[in-house]
């Protein structure tokens, strides 16, 4: 079973948008967009791990800007077919852990790539992802909140207390994929190093948080 979270999803590229059409979950897709064009509305953002570009399109709605940025083409070719303007929308390959020189951003949005971080490397994420954001700019996460009947079944936790679960692709190819799904308390937790304001917010299906970003240390 592969266990490769990247090559998981350059798989999943072309049918990766149906999780965005299961109905339990369209109001909080309504929802969750006005609570992030609210956020980025005219402002300058960054989006890691795009995906197809989803929220990336969404997101384009109201902000100045958007840089989406994914570690596989597969996916960012899927976005590319969506016709958003490319004054307002570029596209980059870009790895979070090895992220290209560019100037620090004002916002950065990362959808439902918390949840693919193991727990024991949250903190170097997101020291990561805070090196990309100007101090007093937006960090945002969007993910799921885990709901019975909705989300796969939970197959393994491994001693961290990382959660895995087997999922099928449409060529019967099947995967362990990391998939934790964190409390608020533990969100705030973790993110507290590096944020100032936090505001959280906590729907059915999906929970967002978002924080202001203080001033870093280089050295950390
Ligand atoms: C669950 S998908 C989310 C896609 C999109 N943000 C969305 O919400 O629809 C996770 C994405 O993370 C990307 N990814 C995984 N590891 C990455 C890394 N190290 N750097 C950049 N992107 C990564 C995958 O290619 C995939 O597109």
């Amino acid at each position: 079973m592969n266990t490769d979270i990247v090559s998981y999803y350059k798989d999943r590229a072309l049918e990766y948008e149906k999780i965005y059409s299961k109905p339990e979950r369209q109001e909080d897709l309504k929802s969750s967009t006005a609570i992030l064009q609210k956020i980025f509305a005219n402002k300058q953002v960054l989006e890691i791990a795009c995906g197809t570009g989803y929220w990336t399109e969404r997101i384009a709605e109201k902000a100045t800007s958007v840089l989406a940025t994914d570690i596989n083409e597969t996916v960012i070719e899927v976005a590319k077919t969506k016709g958003l303007s490319t004054e307002q929308v570029s596209f980059e390959i870009a790895d979070i852990y090895n992220f290209p020189a560019h100037d620090k951003f004002e916002c950065l949005f990362g959808g439902f790539i918390w949840s693919h971080v193991l727990l024991q490397n949250l903190d170097e994420f997101l020291s990561t992802v805070n090196r990309l954001v100007k101090p007093g700019g937006t960090i945002v996460f969007m993910d799921n909140n885990y709901v019975e009947g909705s989300n796969h079944a939970i197959t393994k936790t491994d001693d961290h207390g990382n959660t895995f679960q087997a999922r099928k692709l449409e060529d019967d190819t099947t995967h362990l994929v990391l998939k934790n799904f964190p409390t608020e308390d533990f969100l705030r937790k973790k993110i507290k190093d590096i944020a100032g304001e936090i505001r959280f917010y906590n729907l059915k299906y999906y929970w967002i948080i978002c924080c202001t970003t203080k001033a870093y240390n280089s050295n950390s």
